[in-house]
């Protein structure tokens, strides 16, 4: 059974160096101007105490949520579509990850009128619409298998609303 241990492999209950020192600082000069001199410091250097420089590299939270074309929906196309749309491409279209966006982003569909994916515009996409079973435009993909999660679907609807860009 493990001994439970802070951060710097000390017990929990030492006081760091540093905090020790700021501690002292408190005692000669009050806690008061050492609390503003801390304010201060942290308003001059604009570091550390910033909420919005995540050190994650996470957006931060009030970001409205994207998709990218090579991390969110080219996953989907190969658990789901290239086994059609690959090397044997039906309607002529291959969604392997070496045909890019290419095939998809302002090409006619073969069939059905209109785009297969009109940038910012999901609604108006037939790749989009085939996708959600819209009766306009025939069979729901995939064909014969089971509905794209509503998670996955909202991550296809985010790439082309956000610019159906080649990322
Ligand atoms: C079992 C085979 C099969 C699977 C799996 C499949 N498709 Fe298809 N797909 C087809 C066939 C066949 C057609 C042509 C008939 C039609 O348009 O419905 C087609 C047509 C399409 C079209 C119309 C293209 C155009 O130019 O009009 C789109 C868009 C499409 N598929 C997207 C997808 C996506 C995205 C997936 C994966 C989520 C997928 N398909 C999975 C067989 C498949």
């Amino acid at each position: 059974m493990p001994t439970m241990r802070g951060p710097r492999g000390a017990t929990t209950l030492s006081v760091p160096a540093s905090s020790q020192s700021s501690l002292d600082l408190m005692a000669t000069l009050g806690a008061p101007v050492v609390v503003g001199a801390l304010f201060l410091a942290c308003l001059l250097t604009l570091t550390g105490c910033s909420d919005s420089g995540d050190p994650t590299g996470a957006p931060p939270i009030n970001m409205p949520p994207t998709a990218t074309y090579a991390a969110d929906v080219q996953p989907i196309w190969d658990a789901h579509c290239t086994s059609c749309h690959g090397a044997v491409a039906n309607a002529g279209m291959d969604l392997r990850s070496t045909a890019g966006t290419a095939m998809l982003v302002g090409v006619a569909s073969a069939t059905y009128g209109g785009s297969r994916v009109v940038p910012g515009d999901p609604a108006a996409s037939v790749l989009y619409r085939k996708l959600q079973g819209d009766v306009s435009t025939g069979d729901r993909m995939p064909l014969g298998g089971a509905a794209l999660s509503a998670g996955e679907l909202e991550k296809v609807r985010l790439w082309i609303a956000g610019g159906a860009l080649d990322n």
